[in-house]
């Protein structure tokens, strides 16, 4: 797909699949129930869709436009656009954003995919068959206190990832996308038959959709907001590179639809398919990144089959995570590519060697420097804003890129597409009908850039810092 010549998705199914596989991956099943269980189920959940409909889905059709009429790499694009509407050429600084936010994601990414990896031969074996919750969390713990199997799998994941980058990912990753992701969907269904029968499944969609406002932080609306940007893979450039080999007769808002449509389904059923499983087994639902390692395994080892369904899902699942990690690193390689004029594969192990060792600090994180955390707290007489606790190397990774880089990266697309770019560019390449246009507009110019400033302000601690000034 890359090395710079302009091939095209063969058709706009092959497109949405692509795109679905960018967006489909570990934020969906492993992220998205466990940051809902640490903020307290339903009015997180809330705010999450909201996001999703309000500024997912807007941004995502002004970066596939963007990608579509630059089509070139993430900077390229931007400073390509960025004259053609007679602007700076500063705003290149927006791929370089999402190269770097890529890179990161990708260093912690790889691990977690790794954890999953790890699982399928424990499943294959049998391991959690008849156990209980605390032996299925000591097989998790101690998979993550060991940090040479960790580097193992990270190693393993990473090398697959960048193999395939190193080919160029059309190829495979249209096959992988085809065939993979409606068999995970088929595996989900099935887990939700499971849930149901544990007996504890209308207390679990309680949990997600019945919101409490009083269990929801500033942060935690932060995070929401952050993980919309997360699961539909915007505000780095990806869907961007993605949407510049789309034929220009495929209609962006019916792709992009579709896109943020499967993406959350995916992660609804796999929040149905959890809670219930926790509540059934008295586990905590804030349990934190090993969520799903704990509450899967116990399904698996107590249900017919379940060793083989559990070593299915387990593979699907690295899958989910592998057509979205090739995303991750391509704004990236072909960066690399372009800057220091090398090929393809060596550019690939660079990148990769230095993802790599980037991701040992998520390794450790988990087990040798568990306990470096930093904490920051603003107090003002407002209350307390935390902005970190006790936070990790990898807590620190993911809350600057999810929390931060991302919406940043969606706001300045949002600011480009909706007040920058000549409005005659942007109708020719969504071509939808003016109604349909007008909200798009409004919703990009007005409430996406927003909501996304007064939720960063607002979990800064800034805006009680005003109002605390203000009231002096
Ligand atoms: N959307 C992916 C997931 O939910 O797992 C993660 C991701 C992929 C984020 C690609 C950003 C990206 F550009």
């Amino acid at each position: 797909m890359s090395d710079g010549k302009r091939e095209q998705w063969s058709s706009r199914l092959v497109f949405i699949l692509a795109a679905t596989g960018s967006a489909v991956g570990l934020g969906n099943i492993w992220k998205f129930p466990y940051i809902t269980g640490e903020n307290g189920g339903g009015a997180f959940v809330l705010i999450y869709l909201l996001c999703i409909a309000s500024i997912g889905l807007p941004i995502m059709m002004a970066e596939i436009m963007l990608g579509r009429r630059g089509r070139e790499d993430p900077v390229s694009t931007m400073k390509k656009l960025a004259k053609e509407s007679g602007h700076s050429s500063a705003w290149g600084i927006l791929g370089w954003l999402g190269v770097i936010a890529g890179f990161l994601i990708l260093s912690y990414y790889s691990v977690i995919a790794g954890w999953a990896m790890a699982y399928v031969p424990k499943m294959a074996s049998a391991t959690f068959s008849g156990l209980n919750a605390t032996q299925v969390d000591t097989v998790f713990s101690e998979l993550v206190s060991n940090p040479m199997l960790l580097i193992f799998w990270h190693s393993l994941f990473l090398f697959l990832t960048m193999t395939i980058v190193a080919k160029g990912v059309r190829g495979g990753l249209e096959k992988a996308v085809t065939y993979l992701m409606p068999m995970l969907f088929i595996l989900l269904i099935i887990l939700i038959f499971y849930a149901m029968d544990t007996g504890y499944f209308m207390q679990g969609v309680h949990y997600l959709f019945n919101p409490d406002f009083s269990k929801i932080s500033t942060d935690g609306v932060l995070s929401a907001m952050g993980h919309a940007f997360f699961t539909l893979s915007l505000g780095m450039g990806a869907i961007m590179v993605y949407g510049s080999y789309l034929p220009n007769k495929t209609s962006i808002a019916q792709a992009s639809i579709a896109v943020a449509f499967m993406d959350t389904l995916v992660a609804l059923l796999a929040g149905m398919i959890i809670f219930p499983i926790v509540f059934a087994n008295s586990l905590e639902t804030g349990a934190g990144p090993g969520l799903i390692f704990k509450t899967l395994p116990l399904a698996f080892g107590n249900m017919n089959y379940g060793t083989l369904f559990g070593t299915l899902f387990f593979v699907l699942l690295v899958f989910a995570a592998w057509t979205s990690s090739i995303s991750l690193i391509e704004p990236a390689v072909t960066w690399v590519i372009k800057t220091f004029k090398i090929s393809r594969l060596k550019a690939s192990i660079i990148t990769g060697f230095l993802v790599w060792l980037m991701g040992l600090m998520t390794v450790f994180s988990f087990n040798l420097a568990s306990d470096f955390t930093i904490s920051s707290v603003i107090s003002t007489t407002h209350g307390e804003f935390v902005i970190l606790k006790n936070a990790t190397a990898f807590d620190l990774l993911d809350y600057l890129t999810s929390n931060i880089m991302l919406p940043l990266g969606g706001l300045m697309i949002a600011i480009y597409a909706g007040w920058l770019m000549k409005s005659q560019y942007s109708r020719a390449e969504l071509d939808i009908s003016i109604f349909w246009y007008r909200l798009w507009l409004f919703l990009v110019r007005y409430i996406a850039p927003v909501m996304v400033i007064v939720v960063f302000l607002n979990a800064m601690g800034i805006i009680a810092f005003i109002r605390t000034v203000v009231e002096a």
